[in-house]
């Protein structure tokens, strides 16, 4: 069963806490294989602090011992200029993103952006550069261990513009009209209540405002999907939409326009950008 499972993810190559939970020390994790109800939400949540706040602990995003793009390697390979921010190692070591969301948007210097599911704050970093006063970046995430080190290894400008929240994204402590953009970097695809979390943003977001997502997509069927362990949650698979999905979810939470861009596919799932608008009206 689990030489199943892995074949189907064969050519995935991130996120990169999805292949290290196959090799948890080593050995494959045990995961059923049968559809079953999800685990409640709280479980989820709880599953995933502790293995993000376990890599925070350690220093990598990759607990893995197979050879994996990873950190570094692996922000350079989806198109950041890895050789010329001014980013701390100790920051790339710990990007678990899954593509390269600031690359849909042409930033303007006085945006509040927030970075929702943060981690270590790549994003939020990146985004910092282009900013000048009273444009600010607001870093959320629900791993206290990430933010803690979001803010020790802050470059000058991050220490500036840059605000480090712990909090949930089905829950966003923001007041409504708050962000000019959105941005969530292999994070929505762990979030259980996803149209909560749309209708977070949504509220939080401007008339107009942005959001720009990099995720993995489900672009064919999930044999052996194993959707009753939190593993198949932390492991990206669980959680993945559809690109039907997110249209029905962006559209019944108030987004007037948005577009899913494919970039690299890997077996039944696939890397995508997904940009969306709210109404200029609301
Ligand atoms: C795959 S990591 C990506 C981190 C970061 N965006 C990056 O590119 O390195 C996913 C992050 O989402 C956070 N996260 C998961 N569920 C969340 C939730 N419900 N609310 C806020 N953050 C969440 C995790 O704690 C983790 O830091």
């Amino acid at each position: 069963m689990r030489a199943r499972i892995l074949h189907q993810f064969r050519h995935l190559r991130f996120p990169v806490v999805c292949l290290l939970l196959l090799c948890h020390n080593g050995h494959l994790l045990n995961m059923e294989c049968c559809v079953l109800p999800s685990p409640p939400s709280h479980k989820i949540k709880a599953y995933i602090r502790e293995l993000y706040a376990r890599l925070a602990n350690v220093g990598t995003a990759n607990l893995s011992r197979a050879p994996i793009a990873a950190g570094k390697n692996l922000a350079h390979d989806l198109g950041y200029d890895t050789s010329n921010l001014s980013i701390s190692n100790k920051v790339w070591d710990l990007f678990a993103g899954c593509g390269n969301p600031l690359e849909e948007i042409d930033l303007e210097p006085d945006w509040t952006i927030l970075d929702l599911g943060c981690g270590v704050g790549v994003d939020s970093q990146v985004a910092a550069l282009s900013l000048r006063t009273p444009g600010r970046v607001i870093g959320l995430d629900i791993t206290a261990e990430f933010l803690r080190l979001a803010r020790d290894y802050a470059n000058v400008r991050s220490k500036l513009y840059c605000h480090w929240i712990a909090a949930d994204a089905e829950e966003l402590p923001l007041r409504n009209k708050t962000a000019d953009l959105t941005i969530a970097n292999g994070s929505f695809n762990l979030i259980p209540q996803k149209e909560q979390a749309l209708v977070e943003i949504n509220r939080i977001l401007k008339p107009g405002g942005y959001l720009a997502m990099a995720d993995l997509v489900r672009v064919g069927k999930i044999e052996s999907m194993p959707s009753s362990d939190e593993d198949a949650w932390a492991w990206c698979v669980a959680g993945a939409l559809s690109t039907n999905e997110y249209d029905t979810l962006l559209r019944s939470t108030g987004f007037s326009w948005w577009r899913v861009s494919m970039k690299s596919s890997y077996g039944p799932l696939a890397s995508a950008h997904v940009l969306a608008r709210k109404h200029q009206l609301s």
